[in-house]
């Protein structure tokens, strides 16, 4: 008998056509899954639900004594020598460790590749999730997650924590450049093209796994406050922030990362109606669940309290950031467990079923035949091929805002050009957050980058002169003024803000700039959209480039004509008068609407020209 609400009825019919779509992407492996759980000890099974930050583990011969079945390298655990051998070198040590176990279960590595592997030098950085959602390409999305996955096992790693499918609500939320946009259906869209990208048709030895983030409400938070309270009725809930993992789900995502975040009070580590009865229940996912960092110790009076909750509440596996983020460490983690089976109070087979999930996306992926990814990848990272896809996704990343008198494309052969701005020669700024460290640098934070200022003097003719001023002194008479100004770079919660007023300096350059006399280009590096103030009123050309990452020719291409813009805005833009908590709410005034973006009347070409999302037509 059918619930009688629509809402309920919906969720049964889903899951009866997901269960089956995610159980194909598992068949054949589930026998195997049980054969070996059957001949686990207890021990062995806890240390299957075990992900330890590699800065927390002094012992490598810790991952045999307690039948570790991941590590983890968080935003901060890079090792000293940077370098894609010594990260495969460290994969491997890891991995020889489990492989000497009893029953040999190999583990997962996983790493925050979360706009290209951005965690070893030298790799690709792609633009932040903001400006993949301006692509509105699915295809192209699933074309740089490939790269990426290809960067990522070229370190010895095969498990990325990405995509974020957060459907950012609230612009001063410090994450909202890891979330596509606003819009449910396009995040649930891009979401799933990233997944493919990762893991292809179907998890299997040249998968790297995927990691939906952050089930879910991470980006409604009131205030775009992170790891806040996400309040609303299940209704919004489900259609904002559960639904767009259905088609990761669909496309046989391996494991999702539940957040830090709340709905109306309540944590979602600690979530079983959400955790076990909707995602796993009605939307079938047979993948398995990883918690966030120290986000468990939030949940409970104790950590075994803690620990007692967020495992019955249906989490798989927990990270434990050891001294980075919690107090507590992986021998007591386990030790508190056993006890808590032991004692009644989590049933054996709530174990059995999260080994079960753990064990099945291994096989699927055949780590246990592959244990060691191909040493060829190693050589790839880094090559200009996978950097002609991440400067294919800078292209049509950019959403042109403003172009005065088609004052863009540029000519090739102006006699000179003056650039303005310290951003315009700032790889680190160029890439924002997540790169290279947690919270990024500015500066030239990795090699083989090439910076907006670098891009212009390598597109223009040999006539033209290219002059440049990081603050705006000393300018000199030009036919065009290109104005580079935006975000210093920041991660997580060291990005939220009270407000979104560019900076007051940045507006100030863009006036000074336009004191030259001839046309001022402004390009904005940011990981949002900002209140531009004064900023467009002095500007005859206003391009969003969001946080490009290391192809800055990408953005040449587009400013001289190589190609046309075909960016559009993925979320709203909000106005000076509008807070950003109305940016999105229905009838809210934005500067811009979700999906503007002009284009040039004639020259250059459009995009890759693949298929667009629904929702860019
Ligand atoms: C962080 C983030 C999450 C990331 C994890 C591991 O706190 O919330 O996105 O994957 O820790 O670095």
């Amino acid at each position: 008998m059918l619930p009688g609400n629509v809402a309920g009825r919906t969720a049964i019919l889903l899951a009866l056509g997901l269960g089956g779509l995610a159980l194909r992407a598992f068949a054949g492996v589930e026998e195997r899954a049980d054969a070996l759980l059957a001949q686990m000890t207890l021990a062995e099974k806890i240390g299957q639900m075990v992900q330890v930050d590699s800065a927390a583990l002094k012992d490598k011969a810790d991952v045999k004594k307690y039948f570790l079945g991941s590590v983890l390298s968080g935003g901060g655990s890079d090792p000293a020598d940077n370098s894609p051998a010594t990260w495969k070198k460290l994969a491997d040590e890891f991995q020889t460790q489990a492989l000497q176990t009893r029953l040999k279960i190999p583990l997962l590595y996983g790493i925050d590749a979360v706009h290209g592997n951005n965690n070893v030098e030298g790799a690709v950085i792609f633009p932040h999730h903001i400006g993949l959602g301006a692509t509105h390409n699915a295809q192209l999305v699933e074309r740089a997650e490939r790269v990426t996955a290809d960067e990522v096992a070229g370190i010895g790693i095969r498990w990325a924590f990405a995509p974020c499918i957060a459907v950012s609500q609230d612009s001063r939320w410090g994450r909202s450049y890891e979330s596509y946009g606003s819009s449910p259906e396009l995040v649930g869209e891009l979401g799933a093209a990233a997944v493919r990208g990762f893991q292809g048709a179907a998890l299997g030895r040249n998968s790297v796994l995927a990691c939906a983030k952050h089930f879910a409400g991470d980006g409604g938070t009131v205030n775009g406050k992170d790891q806040g309270d996400t309040v609303c009725d299940e209704a919004t809930f489900r259609k904002m922030f559960v639904a767009p993992y259905e088609p990761s789900i669909q496309a046989g995502v391996g494991s999702i990362m539940v957040s830090y975040n709340s709905w109306n009070g309540v944590k979602l580590h600690g979530h079983k109606h959400l955790l076990t009865e909707v995602l796993k229940g009605e939307l079938g996912f047979k993948g398995f669940l990883i918690s966030d960092w120290a986000a468990i110790d939030q949940l409970g009076a104790d950590y075994r309290t803690d620990i007692e909750l967020s495992i019955n509440a249906g989490l798989d596996m927990i990270m434990i950031p050891a001294e980075i983020g919690t107090p507590h460490n992986y021998a007591e983690f386990i030790a508190d467990l056993t006890d808590l089976v032991n004692l009644g109070k989590v049933p054996p087979a709530r174990i059995d079923d999260a080994v079960r999930r753990i064990l099945t996306v291994k096989l699927a992926m055949g780590v246990f035949e592959n244990p060691r990814t191909d040493p060829a990848l190693t050589a790839k990272i880094g090559s200009p091929e996978h950097r002609a896809v991440a400067r294919e996704c800078v292209r049509e990343s950019l959403v042109l805002l403003k172009n005065e008198q088609q004052v863009l494309p540029l000519k090739k052969n102006l006699k000179r050009i003056q650039v303005v701005g310290r951003a315009a020669d700032d790889l680190g700024i160029q890439c924002g957050g997540w790169t290279i460290s947690w919270q990024g640098a500015t500066g030239n934070v990795t090699p083989g980058g090439t910076t907006i200022l670098e891009a212009i003097r390598q597109t223009v003719g040999p006539e033209c002169v290219v002059k440049y001023s990081a603050d705006g002194s000393g300018l000199e008479t030009a036919d065009a003024v290109i104005v580079v100004v935006g975000e210093m770079p920041y991660a997580e919660m060291k990005g939220d803000r009270t407000d979104l007023q560019l900076a007051a300096a940045d507006q100030a350059l863009i006036k000074q700039a336009r004191q030259n006399g001839a046309p001022v280009t402004t390009l904005l590096l940011s990981g949002r959209p900002l209140i531009l103030g004064e900023a467009l009123a002095a500007s005859d050309a206003f391009v969003a480039a969001w946080l490009p990452g290391t192809e800055g020719r990408g953005v040449a291409d587009v400013l001289f004509g190589d190609y046309k813009p075909t960016g559009k805005l993925s979320r709203p833009w909000p106005n000076e008068a509008a807070s950003a908590s109305t940016e999105t709410k229905p009838g809210a005034k934005s500067a811009f609407p979700f999906g503007f973006g002009l284009s040039y009347d004639e020259g250059g070409r459009n995009g890759s020209g693949q298929t667009k999302t629904a929702l860019a037509k």
